[in-house]
This record gives structure tokens, sequence and C-alpha cells, in this order.
């Protein structure tokens, strides 16, 4: 979900629905706003359905106000509907909240609240703490607005950012978090709360992030007072400046923000490599893998734990890192490592790989590896997430804000990461030789020019062959070696914005289940690149070919043997295999990018998807 709050001399109204049009990519399933009118009157709109569809609804609102805040909503507890929808208000009216997160003990405390009188509205969590809130107040005339919402907070189990107000204490917002992230833009006479810097950008550039267990009441009147939830210690502020640019999150000029960013991956990928690959002294210069080394060298075991899009990326950070560091590799999902009691020792480095830097799940994985002694080393791309400060080391992918649900230049930067992980440890273990490491860093290098080759010789291609795809039932995609995972997120892209059903499988495991499904209905997506069990490949296409399957064969430029078999041919430029999932990733997305617009579905906002995760 996505929190923006004001407090000003603007109208609140229309910074709360910019921003939330900003923070749509954390959830779009309903949106609410308050704002406080000059009589110092709570109004609250909220509805099921996007910001656009809150927009139509609550013209009303706007001009009255200087402080309000609103919301956008990804289901956890209660379906999407009007009254589920977030602000939710206290019995009384005069407490209004918005929440992202999950309140775990929600029922023990719904059934104490029941016992006294309250009534609710909604299925949420949420209405449970606003109204445990209006209880303390009721109960004890002395407590001011801060404290109630403080002791509230003590009352609950789970994850939360919250944001707060009171018809008695107008210009004031309460703000809290535990688990989820919350911004506090730092203006000119105004503050801003967000759930991350966008909503703000153009207006400030400073913001205070606020830390775990922590609180903020917010007002023109005495700043930002920010508290520890538990005890109510006063904490000085960390003041950061923000590096985020208004420009790189908005679409310039593009359809979707999905297609602007598959475009942007040259520049991506090269932003990832800047002042890290140093092909000209022959070295990869990256000050999180440098200062831990030894401890990383060293390990008996690395452990990648990522969810969806970046556990692929992990899957090839293990081929990647076995094969030039030659230290063993396990890759987990995060939900499934946090749950079973996995062997972790203090032997063991855990890689977690996270866009966002919020998924929950991979959030509760890392303190699961750190409380069992873990060295845990994060790959984040979001600036000052939680897991990038949470984790003991890491490196940033800087492949600059991803808003598009579907991942695409955040996971060619993922593995841009891993690429130079694995051959700086590999050449520091002894494993590559100087002449070897060479030539890979020079490919390496090479990758941001063969990226924009890709686009822009595939591009029109691939937006043609999509015509024909538009109404295929399901699509089976398959790689060998490193494409195998390369063929796993392809399918991904595919089903999460497209709706089509799509499998990726290691190309030789196809005879194992799948080819039962071949028949001339079937369209299959092949990943065969010269280098990389080409001959393999070969055969498996025709084994597909026997039974009639459609092929799309990915392969390397001027290729005879596959393009001679196959139905469609998209050409990709050759690199090492170890690359070629990066390049060959490319047409890939604008394939499934492609077959979703021509199907008409909404690809920056896929149904039942969020961008960022911060619930388990
Ligand atoms: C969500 C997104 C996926 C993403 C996954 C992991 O499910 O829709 O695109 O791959 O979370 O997100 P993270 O931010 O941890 O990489």
């Amino acid at each position: 979900c996505g929190i923006v709050g004001y407090t000003g001399f603007q109208d609140s109204y229309n910074i709360v629905i910019n921003g939330l049009r900003r923070l749509e990519y954390r959830g779009y399933d309903s949106a609410g706003i308050v704002v406080e009118d000059e009589q110092k009157k709570l109004h609250t709109a909220k509805t099921k359905g996007k910001v656009e569809d809150l927009v139509k609804i609550s013209g009303d609102l706007k001009g009255i106000s200087h402080t309000g805040m609103g919301h956008t909503r990804w289901a956890t507890h209660g379906v999407p509907s009007d009254n589920n929808s977030h602000p939710h208000s206290s019995n009384n009216q005069k407490i209004a909240l918005v929440h992202n997160g999950i309140i775990e003990n929600y029922d023990t405390i719904k059934t104490m609240l029941l016992g006294k009188g309250y009534t609710f509205k909604s299925e949420t969590d949420t209405e449970v703490l606003v109204n445990l809130i209006e209880y303390f107040m009721a109960n004890d005339s002395s407590l001011d607005f801060p404290t109630a919402v403080r002791y509230s907070l003590n009352e609950v189990y789970g994850a939360y950012a919250i944001t707060v107000m009171h018809e008695d204490y107008p210009g004031v917002l309460v703000v809290g978090r535990l688990g989820s992230p919350l911004a506090i833009g730092l203006g000119d006479g105004e503050f801003f709360i967000a759930s991350d810097a966008s909503p703000f950008v153009e207006f400030t550039k400073e913001a205070v992030y606020l830390e775990e267990g922590h609180m903020a009441t917010i007002s023109l009147e005495n700043g930002v007072d920010i508290r520890n939830i538990k005890d109510n210690v006063k904490i000085t502020p960390a003041i950061q400046e923000l590096k985020l640019s208004l420009e790189q999150i908005e679409k310039g000029g593009y359809e979707h923000f999905m297609l602007k960013e598959i475009f942007e991956q040259p520049k991506s990928i090269h932003d990832t490599l800047r002042g890290r690959l140093l092909v000209d002294e022959g070295i990869i210069k990256m000050a999180g893998i440098w200062d831990n080394l030894e401890r990383l060298t060293k390990a008996e075991r690395i452990i990648i734990i990522a969810c969806g899009t970046s556990w692929h990326a992990g899957l090839i950070g293990e081929y990647l890192i076995e094969e030039f560091a030659r230290i063993p590799v396990e890759v987990e999902y995060a939900s499934e490592f946090r749950y079973r009691n996995p062997i972790v020792t203090n032997k063991d480095v855990v890689i977690a790989i996270s866009q966002s830097g919020e998924t929950a799940d991979t959030m509760a994985a890392i303190k699961l590896a750190k409380e069992k002694g873990a060295f845990v080393f994060g790959i984040c791309n979001v600036v000052d997430s939680s897991i990038s400060r949470f984790t003991d080391a890491g490196s940033y992918t800087h492949a600059g804000p991803e808003i598009g649900v579907a991942s695409t230049k955040a996971f060619t930067s993922q593995l841009t990461i891993l690429s130079l992980i694995a051959l700086k440890l590999g050449k520091h273990n002894g494993n590559l030789s100087n002449v070897e490491f060479m030539r890979l860093i020079t490919e390496l290098d090479a990758l941001p020019k063969k990226v924009e080759e890709v686009l822009s010789t595939t591009h029109d291609l691939v937006k043609e062959i999509a015509k024909d795809f538009v109404d295929a039932q399901n699509f089976l995609y398959l790689g060998r070696g490193y494409n195998f995972p390369a063929a796993l997120e392809g399918a991904l892209k595919l089903k999460e914005i497209s709706y089509i059903h799509a499998e990726g499988y290691p190309a030789a495991e196809m005879k194992h289940g799948p080819i039962a499904l071949i028949d001339e209905n079937m369209p299959i997506v092949i990943i065969a690149p010269k280098q990389g069990h080409y001959d393999k490949v070969v055969s498996n296409v025709q084994e597909i070919k026997a039974r009639k399957g459609k092929v799309i064969a990915l392969v390397n430029k001027g290729d005879v043997q596959v393009a001679n078999l196959a139905d469609y041919v998209i050409e990709f430029p050759e690199t090492s295999e170890c690359f070629s999932p990066i390049i060959a990733s490319v047409p890939l997305q604008l394939l499934a990018y492609y077959i979703a617009v021509k199907r008409g579905a909404n690809v920056d906002q896929p149904r039942n998807l969020a961008k960022s995760v911060t619930v388990e």
C-alpha cells in the first residue's frame, strides 16, 4: 500500500492525489483521502478502484484544506471494497487513519473493543487500530493524541506504517513505523509524508526516513518531533538529501513506464557498472565487496534469498558465482527459507536480492539468517530502503526508480551486479586467471552497447510477432544453462502482464512432462545462443517441431541451424554464455509487453499485483 500526507500552505488535496498517483505502483485496488477544512472538520472520500476513480468522486474536497492524507491499497484483510478502503475513521468520527501493513493481533483487540460497545464498518485490521486510539483517549481525558497513538502502537503486533489525523488537533499528522517504510519530506513551511520520496521530490530535497519502532508528530507549529514508540525517548532526526529527480519518475514520452524502463536498460546497466568496472586498470572496484572480501571469499556457502523476479536473478547468480568463484551456492525463495528452519551457520554468507528493498518475506529471511550468525549482503535498487539498511553490507544496483510493476531494468541490473560480484570473488580467490578475467570484464563493459543494439534491431520485429499471439492461451519458455532462469523470467513477465498462462522450463527437461502439451497451438519461446549447449538446444527444437509446436527462437546474429527450424526468429548480439541472459531478456520483455498491450491489459498495473509487497 502507499501512504501520502501533507501539512503546509498548498492545497492538500492536490498534493495527496498527485502523490497517490506516484505511489499507485504499491497497490491499486482502492484509494482514499481525508482532508481537514477551515472549520477543522475532517472530510473523507474513498472508493474501490484506482486513484482516478477516487478523483471522480472527491472533487468537492479540492481547494478547502492545507492538511490531509491519502492511501492507495493492496488488499490483505478484506476484499477491495468502498468500506474496506482507507482512511478508516474512529466511532466518534474524530480520528482518521491510513495504514500499510498487517496488524496480526487485530482479532483480540477487536473482541475487546466490541465488548466496550465499539462497532466496525469494515473487515480490516486498520479500523481496529483507529478505534483503539479513540478508546485510549476516551478512557483518560488527560491523554493527548500523540500519546494515545503511541499507547495503541504498543498494543499491536505486526507490521505497519501509519498516518493519523485528529479533528481536535488541526494541522497535526502523527506517523509511526514498524516494518513498512515511511519518509518525511521537510519543505519550507510545509511537511510531506509518503511511503517513498517520489510524491514530494519536486517540493523538497530534504527528507527523514523514519526508523523501525519510531513515530513522529508533525505540525507547522512544532516541526517534526520523533520518539521511540516503546519508551517515548526523543530522537534527533537524521536528515538526508534526496537524489531522486522528477524526470526519473515520469514517463518521458513513452506510453507506459514499462516500455520506458525497457528502453532505459543500456543506461541502467551502464549505471550499475559505473565507477565499479575499470577495464583499463583491469579491476572491479566495489566498496561493499572490498570491505568484506575475506568474509565473502572464505564463505563455506552462499545462500541467495529473494522473491519473484529477484529470485530469478538469484538463480543466474548461482551459476555465475559457482562458475567463477567456485563457492557453493543455494538459491531460496525468502518465503520458504524463513519458515522451514534452514541450516545456517556463521560460516555462511547470505545474499539478499530485492529491487524495492522492502519485501516483507525477504526482510524476515534476512532477520533469521542474521540470528543464525550469517553475514548478510544486500543487493537493492532503492537507496536507503529497509533491506539496504538492515543488511551487514551491500551494493546498490543503481538502475534508477522502477515504476512499472513488472520488473525489467532492475532485473538486468541485478544480473550485472551479480556478474561483477562473481568475477571479483573469482579473481580474488584465484579461480579466475588474469587473462580470463580481462576477457570477461571487457565483455561486461560492452553490454550496454549490445543491449542498445538488441533494442533497436528487435523492437519493431517483436511488435509484429506479438500480433500473432494475442489469443494464445499458453506459452512455454525454454532455455539451458544460464538461460534456463532467463526462460523462467520470460514466462513470468508474460503471465504477470498479459494474464496468459506461461511456464519456463529447462529445455532438456521438456521431454519429462511439458512435451505432452505440445501441438500446433502451443507457442514455445526458446533461447538458443551460440555459446551455451547450442547443439543440445537444436535437438530440443527438432523435438518440438516434430510435434508441430510453434517456435519463436532467440538466436545469435547469423544463426542458421535453429533459425531454419523456427517459425519466428529474433536475433541478438553474441556474448559469453554467462552474460547472455542480460541481452536475451530484452526481446522477451518486449514480447510480453506488446502481447499485453494488444490484449488491452494495463501493463504498468497488472491486476492483483503490487510492486512492493510489504506484507507476507
Ligand atoms: C512483487 C513484484 C515482483 C517482484 C517481487 C520481489 O511480487 O510484483 O515484480 O519481483 O515482488 O520484489 P523485490 O522488490 O524484493 O525485488
